[in-house]
């Protein structure tokens, strides 16, 4: 009797375990009929845009990513996909009134795009006033087609001599960070709507610092948690100088974080659970708990533990940018160097990125921003989609969580698709196609593509509402 007792009670203890885990986490499906039954219907006044990078679009960087571009692994392998590099990109920085036009084609209101700062400024302390003019006209020209533009401040590019003194992982190194954004925002803040200081902290120090993808590629658990802290005091300390600054005060000036809801790949293994509630915190919650607290507990078990406070950072979100693609699956595994993989069922629906097509998440994560109870813009959601044949499904379906939620009464202000056309996607180069239009690279031609016309529609029809 004793004995069965003693087999039965760690088992009991597992299964009320992942009983409750499964319980307060969980993962969000909904009735596709019943909810495609539904009206959709915006807020007067919602904003629709499109979003891209500098990086992504303008061609001719010389920056941390470019040289990232033109080295290659300690095998000797290249770091992008195909060997590709950026290179001339869209060469949107020559052709942004063409492709203003093609906003304006869509009927979107607003336009999200980023600031390059090695071309602003290409040498520690030495603006190049022709880069700021050329930003002001790309602002005066969205004007005067009736768009607004949002301007990201960092969207994981500057410049080599920034990233040379070591970039985000010294705190010194913040104050050229602030320096260079009054520069943008006393020669932009007249045409600018919406201010985005850093796009995906989370992101960028995932990969630069966790494993190892992104410049400047390293594998170091603890000073990810670290650059992440730095990222997040310079969003702070942007925020703080920018209020202080002519016209500062009615700026909207926010942050981009991207949220991916993490649901174990096993829901039966409390191994999974605990490794998806570490990466979780790391990602999602860390960064909104230093906005809404000022305190940051950036802490993975026995690989880095990173504490920090600053008071200073509550009240520093006029709004806050989501950014939002699909969820992520953990498989966890008992091997110290490799603890977990990334895996999706085979019956998921995929895009061409390693992400499903999984509605439920957007909804998901602007419950989780609305905790910082600001009004919420979606900064970025799209699709690869090289044959078009999921992009029409994937907007209608992400498009209607956001109405949902908003019915529901979370203050979602506006959405932005990612991207406007065919870009560089960072290390997979390239393939991945987001565009609403299709961009051939040899002739520089864009074309609507097909799929892009339900995005056309939806806007469309809540402006007659
Ligand atoms: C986001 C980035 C954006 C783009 C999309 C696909 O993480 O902010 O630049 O690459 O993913």
């Amino acid at each position: 009797m004793d004995k069965k007792l003693f087999t039965f009670f760690p088992f009991a203890l597992w299964l009320i375990y992942v009983i409750f885990l499964s319980a307060t986490n969980p993962e969000v499906r909904w009735d596709w009929e019943k909810e495609e039954a539904k009206p959709m219907s915006f807020p007067d006044g919602f904003v629709w845009g499109v979003a891209t990078a500098a990086h992504q679009v303008e061609g001719e960087c010389t920056n941390n990513w470019s040289a990232w571009e033109n080295s290659t692994d300690e095998n000797n392998n290249p770091r992008i996909h195909n060997d590709e590099k950026s290179g001339i990109a869209c060469d949107h920085w020559n052709r942004y009134q063409d492709d203003i036009q093609l906003i304006k084609d869509l009927g979107v209101t607003s336009y999200r795009f980023s600031i390059e700062w090695s071309k602003v400024e290409p040498e520690e302390g030495q603006f190049d006033a022709r880069a700021l003019e050329h930003y002001k006209n790309v602002c005066i020209a969205l004007k005067e087609s009736g768009i607004m533009p949002v301007v990201t401040l960092h969207h994981f590019t500057h410049p080599i001599w920034f990233e040379e003194k070591g970039a985000f992982e010294n705190k010194e190194n913040l104050s050229y960070f602030v320096r260079y954004s009054e520069r943008v925002f006393d020669a932009l803040n007249e045409y600018v709507g919406l201010w985005c200081t850093i796009n995906e902290p989370a992101v960028y120090t995932y990969q630069g610092y966790f494993n190892g993808l992104w410049p400047p590629g390293k594998t170091d658990p603890q000073l990810t948690g670290e650059v992440l802290y730095n990222l997040m005091e310079g969003h702070v300390r942007v925020y703080r100088a920018l209020k202080a600054r002519a016209g500062g005060h009615v700026a909207k000036i926010g942050i981009v974080k991207n949220i991916f809801p993490f649901d174990p790949y096993n829901r039966w293994n409390p191994l999974d659970w605990m490794v998806t509630r570490i990466l979780d915190n790391v990602f999602n919650i860390v960064a909104l708990e230093f906005l809404t607290s000022g305190i940051y507990n950036y802490s993975m078990p026995t690989m880095a533990n990173v504490k920090y406070e600053n008071p200073d950072a509550v009240g520093t979100l006029d709004f806050i940018g989501m950014n939002n693609y699909s969820h992520q699956r953990i498989n966890s595994h008992l091997n110290p160097n490799r603890f977990f993989t990334i895996e999706f069922y085979p019956h998921e629906p995929m895009t061409d990125m390693n992400y499903p097509i999984y509605p439920e998440a957007i909804y998901r994560s602007i419950k989780r921003v609305s905790e910082l109870g600001v009004p919420i813009f979606i900064t970025e959601n799209g699709i690869a989609d090289a044959k078009d044949d999921r992009r029409a499904l994937y907007i209608d379906r992400y498009i209607r969580a956001v109405a949902r939620s908003i019915q529901e009464g979370f203050d979602v202000r506006g959405y932005f698709y990612w991207s406007l056309m065919d870009n560089f996607e960072w290390s997979e180069g390239y393939d991945m196609k987001f565009g609403l239009y299709k961009v051939n690279f040899q002739t520089q031609k864009r074309r609507l593509r097909d799929g892009s016309r339900r995005f056309i529609e939806i806007v469309s029809a809540s402006k007659d509402e």
